[in-house]
């Protein structure tokens, strides 16, 4: 048994989560997650929402409230959206909590003792006319890298590099197009530079990630550079050292912070859930535990740079040397497991265009199943992908429903029918000892793909396991056994028993491991066979009260807010099950629903109704 740690990525709480985000991070972590338990390994999977920064700031001044308090709203319309995915966290809580800020602090300060983190004067951007400083994200220019001209100050969603406002060529304000003022600024800066070998080194033993992943995180050590760490923003955690603590405009930067959250989150599930305070450290510092990093590709360089160089100075590796501090000896990603991007209809997503899909709206008018299913076997595992009405449409319909749903449907209702019961036969045809062989196959090639993340694959070779099976129906014909045309009635229903039984055998165990994908709807399907508890531990809510709230008002009242959590150990086990003779199987319902086509039309009308 192993420990495997799946950190996510944080969604920021400034807004609803639509589906390409939740297509990077989201459905391949869960999938990954329940694969890993039900082979039995001790998985850890954390996540909260990310709530410093300037998308926070931005978005509360729209709205007209408090940092906290957009926070707060954001905080619990996101995790409704992830439990309603059915996204199985093990805790999933948020960066505005004592127990993040003390551990960010401690991170700090350990990385600035060691001499990783270093004080600069840096030309930080101002507004022209109001001297208000201009936060990262409101300016724009033309990419020094790559060339492209809607680049951010914080960073370029063309090449994927960070960079600095001062970096950029013609940059402007968001707000009121005119270039910034630079105004001189003492920052803290993380010494990349002195982290850049052991950061190499690290690198080139991680030769199984992803192609693109790896070759991109090389390409970062190239031309490292230290990394301001602190912004001239009141949002945020304060700088643990005298002169800065107290100074409101002066956080550390929501990036710092927020990868930090991994190990703040780890150590708070330990203290809510865990056998001991302490049992986090089994996921960070064993050196046997694996840790395994979900995001969208605009978040590579904080897990493949930053967030290792963190780790680094924080245990004194790098040319500087160092101790390690209380945390010990935090082990770095095994994997950083990064998806590509989604579009939309051939866009970029974008609220603000309407080009857009909600996943609370999603999930008002259709199935998370369907949104999991389209997801893994159309998303963009290694390559960009396009999210289309009509693709998804189409493989709701032609793949999910036709294929997998029929297959479960016509087996449970040909048993329901003819016998109402598991039939009590031993099988011994070759024709239905081969489906099983190759059924039981499965789990270990399916297994292997899902070790690897090619979740994808993994999909398409259980799809053609259940056409397998519907081959087999079609093959041995159980709807024309009737009667004596084998001979005899004897003879007959003997065969239709077994046929029916292999079906039967082969839809229990593919919904086993289509349960890693599909969990609410392979729940339904094992409760047709009988199974009363629930088959997947399925996430859950619970309200609690916060350890640190910011408002005023809101600090000595009953603010609650809500983290994910749920015991999902008596979920199911990776492996062959023969089925118990004569469970009763009763007509069933289908599982999944075919959409009408109007549908696509109806969505894409609904798409541009926002654009006019
Ligand atoms: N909030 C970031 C985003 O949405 C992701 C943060 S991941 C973490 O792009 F590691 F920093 F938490
Ligand atoms: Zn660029």
């Amino acid at each position: 048994m192993k420990n495997v740690l799946i950190p996510v990525a944080w969604p920021y709480a400034n807004g609803p989560r639509h589906i390409g985000h939740v297509a990077g991070f989201g459905v391949p972590s869960d999938v990954f997650a329940r694969y890993q338990r039900a082979v039995g390994n001790n998985v850890l999977m954390i996540s909260g929402t990310d709530e410093h920064g300037t998308p926070i700031l931005v978005q509360a001044e729209n709205e007209g409230i408090s940092a906290q308090e957009l926070a707060n709203r954001y905080n619990s319309v996101i995790v409704d959206d992830l439990v309603n995915l059915g996204l199985s966290y093990d805790l999933f809580t948020r960066t505005t909590t004592t127990n993040h800020y003390k551990t960010v602090q401690k991170m700090f300060l350990q990385l600035y003792n060691n001499g990783y983190m270093f004080k600069q004067i840096q030309q930080s951007a101002v507004e022209q006319d109001t001297g208000r400083t201009l936060p990262d994200r409101y300016i724009e220019g033309t990419c020094p890298i790559c060339g492209y001209e809607g680049a951010r100050g914080d960073q370029c969603d063309s090449c994927g590099n960070q960079l600095d406002p001062i970096d950029l060529i013609d940059p402007k304000s968001k707000q009121t197009g005119q270039p910034p003022k630079f105004v001189e600024s003492e920052q803290f800066f993380l010494d990349l530079p002195a982290l850049r070998d052991e950061l190499g080194k690290w690198l080139s033993t991680r030769t199984n990630w992803r192609p693109n992943v790896l070759k991109f995180s090389l390409g970062l050590l190239e031309d490292i550079q230290p990394r301001a760490m602190s912004r001239d923003i009141d949002w945020g955690v304060p700088i643990p050292l005298k002169g800065w603590e107290d100074n409101p405009s002066k956080r550390l930067y929501v990036w710092f912070d927020a990868v930090i959250g991994y190990l703040s989150a780890s150590i708070e599930w330990a203290t809510r859930f865990g056998d001991s305070a302490d049992a986090w450290r089994d996921f960070w510092n064993n050196t046997d535990a694996l840790s395994y990093y979900f995001m969208g590709k605009d978040n590579i360089t904080f897990h493949s740079q930053i967030w290792p160089a963190e780790l680094l100075g924080y245990r004194g590796i790098g040319s500087k040397g160092g101790d390690v501090g209380e945390f010990g000896e935090l082990q770095l990603p095994t994997e950083v497991v990064s998806s590509e991007f989604l579009s939309m209809e051939g866009k970029k997503f974008s609220s603000s265009r309407g080009v857009v899909i909600y996943v609370k709206d999603f999930l008002a008018r259709y199935s998370p199943d369907s949104l999991r299913y389209y997801i893994i076997a159309a998303g963009p595992e290694s390559q960009d992908s396009d999210f289309t009405w009509l693709d998804f449409f189409e493989r709701n319909n032609n793949e999910l429903v036709a294929n997998w749903g029929n297959l479960v449907n016509r087996t449970l209702s040909m048993i329901a029918k003819n016998f109402g019961e598991i039939p009590d036969v031993e099988l011994t045809h070759p024709l239905d000892l081969a489906l099983i062989g190759k059924i039981k196959g499965g789990f270990e090639q399916v297994g292997a793909l899902l070790g690897n993340n090619n979740q994808k694959q993994a999909l398409a070779l259980l799809m053609n396991l259940s056409r397998d099976v519907n081959g087999f129906i079609t093959e041995t014909e159980p709807f024309k056994l009737k009667g004596d045309v084998l001979g005899s009635v004897e003879a007959t229903e003997q065969r239709l028993k077994e046929v029916l039984l292999t079906c039967a055998t082969a839809v229990f165990n593919l919904n086993t491991m289509f349960s890693v994908f599909l969990p609410h709807s392979s729940n339904s399907i094992h409760s047709l066979f009988g199974g009363k508890n629930a088959f997947e531990g399925a996430p859950e809510i619970a309200s609690v009260l916060p350890s640190r709230v910011e408002v005023a008002d809101l600090a000595d009242s009953e603010f609650r807010y809500p983290i994910i959590h749920a015991d999902y150990s008596a979920g199911l086990k990776w492996e062959w099950h023969d089925l118990s003779k004569r469970i009763p199987i009763a007509k069933p319902s289908p599982v999944f629903v075919k959409l009408d086509e109007s549908i696509v039309q109806e969505e894409l009308d609904r798409m541009s109704g926002v654009e006019d």
